[in-house]
């Protein structure tokens, strides 16, 4: 078995077991832990203890490798692979209680940074959903035992997603590049999971997807998916504090870059 595969069946198994304890916290009640970057940027008890529960099955299982996660942060290793975590993204969802909310778990190589990193497995368990979204490099992504593909054809305008940072300053501005892009579109979509967006886009759910001021854990695993589902995946305006992300099968990919990055 490649390392790929074996590092793709180890995150479908944290993920699928992480993503069961977030869906029994959720039922049984939310409690709000702390506020982030903003009011609007919450952290459950539940996303602490899924993080944690995470880290403790990759230590047992890889004890070498490093750690980043939304929660608790860098821990370097010494393998070369660093797994990517985001315990519940969608956090917003989660709270509510909508479904669409997710564990997202990715393993890299090389310095643990998206620019430079190449991501070898992900999963994406959406357990409200009863849905998980696996990749490993070189193999495809899959999802219930059917390869992901992405859309080819959009005649009658790109299916696109998107999201909002939590800032309100930022709103106007990311609501802008929304009016550039809606002459390509034929409808928009705000689920509030990056990652489930982008397995939408591996799915062939949504044609493309864009997204301002990410973290590398928002979207580590999901690109993954959508380039091992024939997408292409790319950041632009990474020298301002919130680089966009751009996802999609080749035709949107190209299209959006062509509007939303103003250096071209
Ligand atoms: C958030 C979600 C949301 C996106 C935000 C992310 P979190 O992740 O993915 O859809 O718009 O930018 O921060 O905070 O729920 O893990």
């Amino acid at each position: 078995m490649t390392l790929a595969l074996e590092l793709s069946e180890l995150a479908t198994a944290v993920a699928r077991e992480a993503g069961e304890l977030a869906r029994r916290r959720r039922s049984e009640g939310v409690r709000l832990a702390a506020t982030k970057s903003t009011l609007a940027d919450i952290v459950t008890d539940a996303d602490r203890e899924v993080e944690a529960l995470i880290r403790d099955r990759l230590r047992e299982a890889r004890s070498d490798d490093g750690f980043l996660g939304e929660e608790t942060g860098a821990e370097p290793g010494v393998s070369g692979i660093t797994w990517v975590v985001d315990p519940i993204d969608g956090t917003v969802n989660y709270a509510y209680g909508i479904p669409a909310y997710n564990v997202s778990i990715a393993a890299v190589r090389g310095e643990p940074d998206p620019e430079s990193w190449e991501a070898l497995a992900a999963a994406v368990d959406a357990p409200a959903l009863g849905e998980t979204f696996t990749a490993a490099r070189g193999h495809g992504a899959w999802s219930g035992g059917s390869r992901l593909q992405v859309t080819q054809e959009t005649p009658a305008g790109a299916l696109l997603g998107t999201g909002f940072g939590y800032d309100p300053a930022t709103h106007a501005g990311d609501l802008a590049a929304v009016s550039r892009v809606m002459p390509i579109a034929r409808d928009l979509r705000r689920m509030g999971a990056a990652a489930l967006d982008l397995a939408s886009v591996a799915a062939g759910r949504l044609d493309g997807y864009f997204e301002r001021g990410l973290r590398p854990w928002d979207h580590a695993a999901g690109a993954l998916l959508v380039e091992e589902a024939g997408g292409v995946v790319s950041r632009i305006d990474l020298d301002s504090p919130r680089p966009m992300l751009i996802a999609g099968g080749r035709d949107v990919h190209a299209r959006l870059v062509a509007i939303l990055d103003e250096k071209q």
